[in-house]
């Protein structure tokens, strides 16, 4: 054995490896020379027959060797990924004129919207948004409220009774209670939320909708205030001017109680069929709250006065985009929700 062999297995290697034209070749090549039954590895293994004072030249050969064709293997690898890139590149057409794929983006719900305009115009004028439990008992929505158990005005609201003797709101009044005992007088809130009723569904009625609820609480509120309050808010949310009209309405836990009309928004008050020709629509329930009410929350009614309301945002989201059946708002048709983009 000598250094010509060197040269040899030299001279096979590179040459196999520059003309090979496939990754797969590449590793037979390595198998073949640095594998363990490969040349060098057998040259590496000879040495020790070689006398003494050729081995380290000889070792020293064999290592340069061993690194060239490594080197030189991995180069050709990087030759021949890189030319497989290039010549995909080279086949691949893209056609400018195709149309491109269309992003689908969501929209916000109706009633979102609304509500979100209702609290942005409240906040404006200093009020708290507060949230507060669907699942309520019954001296919040109820005892609290001045409606006693045995007080017909429970037959007004079927109720979702829980088997725990809680109950699913059946209107958000019961934040006022909830917003009495959590802040210090004077303040002023709105609560919006989901309310639920125990009823036979129709166009005009929904087991599951929604309502705002508002409290100012003072120590001398009026009428006068809730009017001019409401009729901002309509006006506000119409993007024009909205008059109000109060007939006496009977709500246990306020005293007065009020049935607000607005001029109908479809006929602006001239008559039409969904006012039914009186040119008004029943829109919310408000009126002073009630002294009961105010000492069941903890408040001394001869320092303190309020006035509340309580709309149907549904109802809102109807008036505003003439919808005749309250069974579209929840109902989740895409192509109903899509029109509110
Ligand atoms: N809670 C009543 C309902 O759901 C609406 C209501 C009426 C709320 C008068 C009020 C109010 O705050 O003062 O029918």
């Amino acid at each position: 054995m000598d250094l010509s062999q060197l040269e040899q297995v030299e001279h096979d290697a590179l040459a196999a490896v520059g003309s090979a034209s496939a990754e797969d070749e590449l590793r037979e090549l390595e198998v073949r020379f640095l594998g363990k039954k490969g040349s060098i590895t057998s040259l590496t293994r000879s040495i020790s027959e070689l006398p003494k004072d050729q081995r380290g030249a000889f070792g020293k050969a064999t290592n340069i060797l061993k690194r060239a064709i490594v080197d030189a293997i991995e180069a050709r690898r990087t030759q021949l990924v890189e030319g497989n890139v290039s010549a995909e590149l080279e086949d691949m057409t893209f056609d400018v004129t195709l149309p491109g794929t269309v992003a689908t983006a969501g929209t916000m719900h109706p009633l979102t919207q609304v509500q979100e305009q209702v609290e942005e115009i409240f906040s404006a004028m200093g009020y708290y948004v507060l949230d507060y439990p669907e699942v309520e008992d019954d001296f919040h929505n109820f005892e609290a409220l001045n409606i006693p158990s045995d007080h017909p005005a429970r037959d007004m609201q079927d109720t979702f009774w829980l088997k725990s003797g809680h109950l699913l709101r059946t209107h958000t009044s019961p934040g006022q209670i909830r917003a009495m005992g959590e802040f210090e007088a004077p303040f002023r809130a709105i609560f919006p939320g989901k309310v639920f009723r125990y009823e036979a569904v129709d166009a005009s009625h929904e087991h599951t909708f929604h309502q705002v609820e508002g409290l100012m609480i003072d120590r001398e509120v009026s009428v006068a205030h809730l009017i001019s309050s409401m009729t901002i808010m309509l006006s506000e949310i119409f993007g024009r001017e909205v008059t109000v009209r109060l007939r006496p309405g009977y709500f246990p836990f306020v005293e007065p109680g009020f049935e607000l009309d607005m001029s109908c928004q479809i006929c602006s008050g001239s008559g039409c069929k969904v006012c039914k020709q009186s040119g008004w629509l029943e829109f919310l329930g408000c009126g002073l709250v009630h002294p009961n009410v105010l000492r069941h929350a903890g408040l001394d009614p001869n320092e303190w006065q309020g006035w509340a309301f309580g709309m149907g945002l549904s109802r809102l989201v109807m008036m505003q985009y003439g919808i005749d059946d309250i069974r579209h708002i929840m109902g989740g048709d895409i192509r109903f929700l899509r029109q509110f983009g």
